[in-house]
């Protein structure tokens, strides 16, 4: 499986603080069975994780992680406030093979964020990917909000905590409900360590496959993020 949501590197944010704990959580996702990854540290008024910073730790650890058999890539988790605020060149530099940016969606994030994300990325000629909109009260509340975002080209990430009932039961129902549908484009992990929030992609995949078969769990975590890295529209 190839891994499109993950705090992997170590120092930047509420991921791993040292080296020694992002190996360990590389580890863990090899043993769930991914074996690329795509780092996506956030990039938030808590975490203001400068790129420069991201890409020394992942070329400080790419030797360890290659020797363990993980392939790792950098982007970023934008925040919604940065998102729509900060420089597009610094949002430029944290797209996805130059075509989407991971944006965070979160418990209150309004409907009207949605469209004034797509406005402020058009300008650089990208389009968002919403991290867990399944956590999202208004999603929650309304399958038009998710429409209108596949409608305009966007992509709708799900993660594996909410599949498996970490984040509550609004959450699973509404993170099954955009697997079932087709509306989810991407399963991933949004793993934080090996202790808290541990991957747990393995599990909500085998979840997918039971419910939908196995072709569709291997679009969620292989194909679509496949064609992801590598810059293809989804
Ligand atoms: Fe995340």
């Amino acid at each position: 499986m190839i891994d499109t949501h993950c705090h992997l590197l170590p120092g930047l944010d509420d991921g791993p603080k040292t080296t020694e704990d992002a190996l360990g959580l590389a580890r863990a996702l090899l043993a769930d069975g991914i074996d690329r990854v795509l780092c996506t540290p956030h990039y938030a008024s808590q975490f203001p994780t400068r790129h420069d910073d991201a890409e020394e730790r992942l070329r400080e650890l790419r030797p360890e992680l290659e020797a363990l058999g993980l392939e790792a890539s950098l982007a970023a988790e934008v925040s919604p406030g940065h998102a729509v605020s900060a420089p597009l060149e610094e949002l430029r530099r944290r797209a996805i093979a130059g075509r989407y940016v991971l944006v965070e969606v979160l418990r209150d994030t309004p409907p009207s964020f949605f469209p004034s994300v797509f406005a402020r990325l058009e300008e650089i000629e990208l389009l968002p990917l919403f991290g867990h909109p399944e956590r999202c009260r208004a999603v929650q509340r309304s399958a038009r909000i998710a429409d209108r975002i596949l409608r305009d080209g966007g992509v709708l990430q799900v993660v594996a905590p909410s599949l498996i009932g970490r984040f509550g039961g609004d959450a699973a129902a509404a993170g099954w409900r955009l697997v079932d549908t087709g509306r989810a484009g991407l399963l991933a992990s949004d793993s934080h360590g090996t202790r808290r929030r541990s991957p747990h992609l393995g599990d909500a995949a085998r979840m997918v496959a039971e419910r939908l078969g196995d072709a569709a769990a291997a679009e969620l975590t292989e194909h679509a993020p496949s064609r992801l890295l590598a810059g293809e529209r989804l």
